[in-house]
Parts: structure tokens; C-alpha cells; sequence
């Protein structure tokens, strides 16, 4: 079998390209003797993709990429990464802009309706958010149900999977005011969703939302304030979430985003979709990353901070241990995201005067784990999660809920991409197809017979 490529011919007549993507020849992959031809795609910042869709029927065969590490499951126009460069743009905007200009509402805009908005719509934006802060009063009581000690992100998945029995008003997913309303309800119940898990978690009261505070502001209201006393909201504290919102937003078809892809490609409505993502985003290898890197960076603390033991131990494969908030499938460069983070935990640590000694063990981390040969040869460099818990600590935030902020962060570019996949005009149903590597046809042993 053998691949190789060509520029078009004058009589090749491939079908359009998709939107945003140009052709760009073929690629001639022989295969049992036969000849097939593979459309070359190539997307606006010239990456290059081989379309396989006719693969199969052409020559009976498929492709095997386990991990998805070189299989592009989409064309999409959300969010650009160039993992080898360190870039990461929203909607062609630097994720650095967008930290230092925008707040996270503005942002979620630009991911869902792919523009930033002008006055007039960011006001009526907001104002729509404001008005669907609060849930449904009976959902209240889903939280006297579960246990005190659950996981803040188990109770959100559920929560959220509720919201379709709640809501049955914005469930057709192809009716698009009931969409944007499923939307409009997410976004801004997120945040109270996730705050009445903390709530439960501690014994203290649920508060309600209040609608005078800024997205950021409302939730750590709700975070920590108690019906019985004045709570002020400091604002750095909020300035410091919004940032860490901004930079989660988006990361184009990551593990819980292409499962909100895949859930909603059968077009199961929004909440429902989201539900999947947030229990995809749960697990230690994504977004559960931040609280595994916390209870790692503790460890190394009580065990007498000895850095260089950790990164030794992360390099012996049988050890079964991996250095959490380190490497990542695309970035083969220090993570953008956690360059901006760490200036923010600097300043904040600074502006609080609060010394943490978790952060001091990061940063010897990072420097040891930076010069090793082992981590050079790999390229692996912190990512999101290893700054971001640190930040999350000093604002008093529980190590549980570390994950819960990720998947408030995460919702709109989750939202972005649910969206864009039914507007696509090659939507599909996504359903990979396997190598079957079981017994072949066996015959069948009554129980009495079997050994
Ligand atoms: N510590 C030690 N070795 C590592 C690490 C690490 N954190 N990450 C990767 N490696 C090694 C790995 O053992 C392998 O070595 P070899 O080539 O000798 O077999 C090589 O680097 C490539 O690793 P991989 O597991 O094949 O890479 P992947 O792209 O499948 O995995 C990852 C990416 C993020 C799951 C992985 O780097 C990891 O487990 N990191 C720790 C968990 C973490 O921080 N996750 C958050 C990711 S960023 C936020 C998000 O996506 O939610």
C-alpha cells in the first residue's frame, strides 16, 4: 500500500470543498492492487487533511486511529490552535486579546454567534442572561437528594441532564428560538447550578441569584455569601475567574467537546448534549487534571517538597504516575493559557499577600521538569491545569469544585460547536466504525457441557 499526492487536474471533478476549505489535488493510495484517489483539503491557516469519506466504499477498507490523534473529526470555524507554535485564537482572535479586553459574556458572544458583539447586542445579551439566572424551584429540592459529601461534578451533570425535564419548552433542536433560549438558560444557570453544589456540600443555604451583580461577581456570591450577613465581592477575585473563564472557553474538539458533538449529533437536545460533555470533562486526563494537579502539588508539599523525586517518578513508566497539569495532545509548546494564568496567579498571590507554598512548588516543578531531558524529548510543558488551581485556592474555592469552574468555562465553546454542527451541511450522525478483533464464528456449548 502506498500513498502519494497531486495537484488538480483540469478534468478531476471533486466535489466542493467544504465551507472555509479549499482543494488542493489528491492523494493515490494504492490498496489490493487497486488506485484510490483522496481528496486534499486545506483549511484557511493552511492544515492539510485527506478526505477519507469514500475510503470505504472505494476499497472496502477503513482507517484505524485510536485516540483520534491524527483523525480530524470536522471542519470547524470556532477556534484556531497551532499546537507547535503556542497559538490559540477565538474566532481568529488571540486568546491573549480576548483575556485583556473582554469579559467572559463578551466572549461567550463571539464562540456562539462567531462575532463580537457591537453595544446594543452585548446590553440585550446580558440582559437576557439576567433573566434566566434562577432554576426552577423544585430543582431545588434535587439537591436535599443527593449525598452531602457527592462530587460537585457528578451533581452538575445531573442537574444539568434535569434541566431537559424542566424545560420542555426549548428541547427541538430545530426550532432556533428554542435553541437560543436552551442557550440563553445555560449560560446563566450554570453558575447557580454549580454554586448550590458547593452549597450542599458545606450545609450552608442555597442563596439565589442576584441580577445586579456581574456573571463572575453573582456566582461567588453565591459561592460564599450567607443569608446572614453583608458579603462583598472582591473584585480582583472576579477579575481573576473572568480570565480563567476566557482562556477555558474554547479548545476546539477536545475530549468532552467532541462528545457534545457526538451526543448532540443524534439530535439529542442542548442540555442533554452538555450533561455528556461535563461527565467527559470530569475525568483526571481533561478537565479533572486541575484538582488531580492540586492534590499532587499538596502531596509533594507534605512529602517534603522534594521536586525532583516527583519528576523521576513521572519518568519511570511502571510507576504508574504522571506529573498532572503537564503535556498535552496538541501543545507541543508552553500552553498560552497557562502562561497567562500563572502572570494572574503571580499578581493575585501578590495583591492578597498571600503566600502559598503550593505555588512555589509548582514553579520548582516546572523549572525541574523544564530542564529534563525526558520532558525536552516529549515536549511536554504545563498545560491550563497546572497554574489555574492555585488561583482557585487563594480565592477560597474547594479543590472539588476545580473542575465545576472548568466546565463553566468550557460551556460556550461547547454551545459554539453544538451549533455549528447542526448548521453544517454535511451533519451526520457520529458513528466510528472498528476492527473487529474477537473470536470468529464459534459453536454454541450448552451449560451442562461447558468446563
Ligand atoms: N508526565 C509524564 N509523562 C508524560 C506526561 C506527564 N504528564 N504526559 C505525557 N507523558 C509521556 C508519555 O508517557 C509518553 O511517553 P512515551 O512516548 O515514552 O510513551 C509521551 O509523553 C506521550 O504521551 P501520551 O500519553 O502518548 O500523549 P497523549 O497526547 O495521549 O496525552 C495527556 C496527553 C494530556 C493525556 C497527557 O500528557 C497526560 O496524561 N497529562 C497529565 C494529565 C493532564 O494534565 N491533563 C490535562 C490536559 S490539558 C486540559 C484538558 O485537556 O482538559
Amino acid at each position: 500500500m502506498s500513498v502519494t499526492t497531486s495537484k488538480p487536474a483540469a478534468s478531476q471533478s471533486a466535489a466542493p470543498p467544504l465551507p472555509g476549505t479549499r482543494a488542493d489535488g489528491t492523494a493515490r493510495l494504492e490498496i489490493g492492487g487497486k488506485t484510490v484517489e483522496l481528496p486534499v483539503i486545506v483549511g484557511s491557516e493552511g492544515e492539510r487533511g485527506l478526505d477519507i469519506s469514500k475510503l470505504r466504499a472505494q476499497s472496502g477498507a477503513i482507517t484505524l486511529d485510536e485516540g483520534f490523534v491524527n483523525t480530524g473529526s470536522t471542519t470547524s470555524a470556532i477556534t484556531y490552535l497551532d499546537g507547535e507554535n503556542g497559538i490559540l485564537r477565538y474566532r481568529g482572535y488571540p486568546i491573549e486579546v480576548l483575556a485583556e479586553k473582554c469579559d467572559f459574556v463578551e466572549v461567550a458572544y463571539l464562540l456562539i454567534y462567531g462575532k463580537l458583539p457591537n453595544p446594543a447586542e452585548l446590553d440585550t445579551f446580558r440582559t437576557s442572561l439576567s433573566h434566566h439566572t434562577m432554576i426552577h424551584e423544585d430543582m431545588r429540592n434535587f439537591y436535599t437528594g443527593f449525598p452531602r459529601d457527592a462530587h460537585p461534578m457528578a451533581t452538575l451533570g445531573s442537574v444539568v441532564g434535569a434541566l431537559s425535564t424542566f424545560y420542555q419548552d426549548s428541547l427541538d433542536v430545530r426550532d432556533p428560538r428554542q435553541v437560543e433560549v436552551s442557550v440563553h438558560r445555560l449560560i446563566s444557570k450554570l453558575p447557580t447550578i454549580a454554586a448550590y453544589s458547593h452549597k450542599k456540600s458545606c450545609g450552608q443555604p442555597l442563596m439565589y441569584p442576584r441580577n445586579d451583580l456581574g456573571y463572575c461577581e453573582n456566582f461567588l456570591h453565591m459561592m460564599f455569601a450567607v443569608p446572614c450577613e453583608e458579603y462583598h465581592v472582591d473584585p480582583d477575585f472576579a477579575d481573576a475567574l473572568d480570565m480563567l473563564l476566557i482562556v477555558h472557553a474554547d479548545h476546539e474538539q477536545n475530549c468532552s467537546t467532541s462528545t457534545v458533538r457526538m451526543v448532540g449529533s443524534s439530535d439529542a437536545n442542548l442540555f442533554a448534549s452538555i450533561s455528556a460533555g461535563i461527565c467527559a470533562l470530569w475525568g483526571p486526563l481533561h478537565g479533572g487534571a486541575n484538582q488531580a494537579c492540586v492534590e499532587m502539588l499538596e502531596k509533594i508539599g507534605a512529602d517534603g517538597g522534594n521536586v525532583r523525586k516527583y519528576v523521576d517518578l513521572a519518568k519511570k513508566k511502571d510507576s504508574g504516575f504522571r506529573l498532572m497539569g503537564f503535556g498535552h495532545r496538541v501543545y507541543k509548546n508552553y500552553d498560552p493559557r497557562a502562561k497567562l494564568i500563572k502572570a494572574t496567579c503571580d499578581k493575585l498571590l501578590a495583591k492578597i499577600a498571600r503566600h502559598d507554598p503550593i505555588f512555589d512548588i509548582a514553579q520548582q516543578l516546572e523549572e525541574v521538569a523544564l530542564a529534563d531531558e525526558y520532558f525536552i524529548e516529549r515536549k511536554l510543558y504545563p498545560n491550563v491545569d497546572f497554574y489555574s488551581g492555585v488561583i482557585y485556592r487563594a480565592m477560597g474555592i474547594p479543590v472539588q469544585m476545580f473542575t465545576v469552574l472548568f466546565a463553566m468555562g468550557r460551556l460556550p465553546g461547547w454551545i459554539a460547536h453544538w451549533i455549528e454542527m447542526h448548521h453544517s451541511p454535511t451533519k451526520k450522525i457520529c458513528r466510528p466504525r472498528q476492527i473487529y478483533s474477537g473470536d470468529t464464528l464459534r459453536e454454541f456449548v450448552p451449560i451442562d457441557k461447558r468446563p
